[in-house]
């Protein structure tokens, strides 16, 4: 029987793990879609609205001929989730609008209880107008934010949110987008590049943003989380929950790739957060 010695086997180990690794990371893992779950407390928040429930999705990328079942499992993952509330955070197009179609088919089967909201993200807008993507976006039932902010009535509780502009080469607009909001009540703001929240903080408390952009760094040293390669506006906030004072911000690893379609250790994302308005004990 062929036998290997202990060195034989390790270096045979050796050199397969980078083979592996890379077909985990170019035909595994992109089409693995995880569900992350995190509890975040909102302090401003109403004891009414505790347990109120949000699907975040983000830089869906969207490759019909490549994605269309990563995005199907997403979508059903959303609806069995039962959420309340659905928040999209940018980059549904990499450079081809030519996918907003496809895409769209998908995206009107999202469920929610007290509906969705979509805003733009910089590979949208230097593809297309902001105009053009919240017309077709409206028409689907998905109303776009940029600058600006709705209230949502819950059983005759208000929640308040927002959406800016992207960032990069976008007109984001602070001021604006939290306009007539009171700074007693809680806001979630929508915001593509996660390191705006540093901006958007030193106009008010900003309860939660939910951004995407980075997509967690799409490959990322197994255990220790580092993300070799950052991107602009995505340098300082690159996945997940952060706090600072008293705002907060989710960053999502998103569900697409740009460029190569590669991720390892970083698989595609829906992130299901429960807002508390108290800790749990
Ligand atoms: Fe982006």
């Amino acid at each position: 029987m062929f036998k290997l010695s202990r060195r034989q086997a390790i270096n045979t180990l050796l050199a397969a793990t980078p083979i592996a690794a890379a077909i985990d990371a170019f035909l595994i893992e992109p089409d693995l879609l995880s569900i992350t779950r995190r509890e975040i407390t909102l302090p401003k928040l109403p004891a009414e609205l505790d347990g109120f429930t949000i699907a975040q999705l983000s830089d869906l990328h969207y490759k019909p001929e490549k994605d269309h079942e990563l995005m199907s499992k997403a979508v059903a993952a959303v609806n069995a989730e039962n959420v309340d509330f659905i928040a999209l955070t940018g980059d549904y197009v990499t450079d081809d609008v030519g996918v907003i179609s496809p895409l769209i088919e998908h995206l009107k089967q999202l469920q929610s209880k007290h509906g969705i909201v979509a805003t733009m993200g910089n590979h949208d807008g230097w593809t297309h107008s902001n105009g053009y993507f919240r017309k077709i976006f409206s028409k689907a039932g998905i109303p776009f934010l940029i600058n600006q902010n709705t209230e949502l009535n819950i059983n005759g509780t208000t929640l308040h949110i927002a959406g800016t502009d992207y960032v990069w080469l976008g007109s984001p607009d602070p001021t604006a987008t939290l306009k007539g909001i009171p700074t007693d009540s809680p806001v979630i703001v929508l915001v593509h590049e996660p390191d705006y929240f540093d901006t958007m903080r030193s106009v008010r408390d900003i309860d939660l943003q939910l951004s995407g952009h980075t997509h967690g760094g799409q490959c990322r040293v197994p255990f220790i989380g580092y993300a070799p390669v950052k991107v602009k506006h995505g340098e300082n906030y690159v996945y997940g929950y952060y706090k600072k004072g008293n705002s907060q911000l989710f960053v999502s690893r998103g569900l697409g790739t740009s460029g190569m379609r590669v991720r390892f250790a970083c698989k595609p994302e829906l992130a299901i957060l429960t807002l508390r308005s108290s800790p749990r004990t």
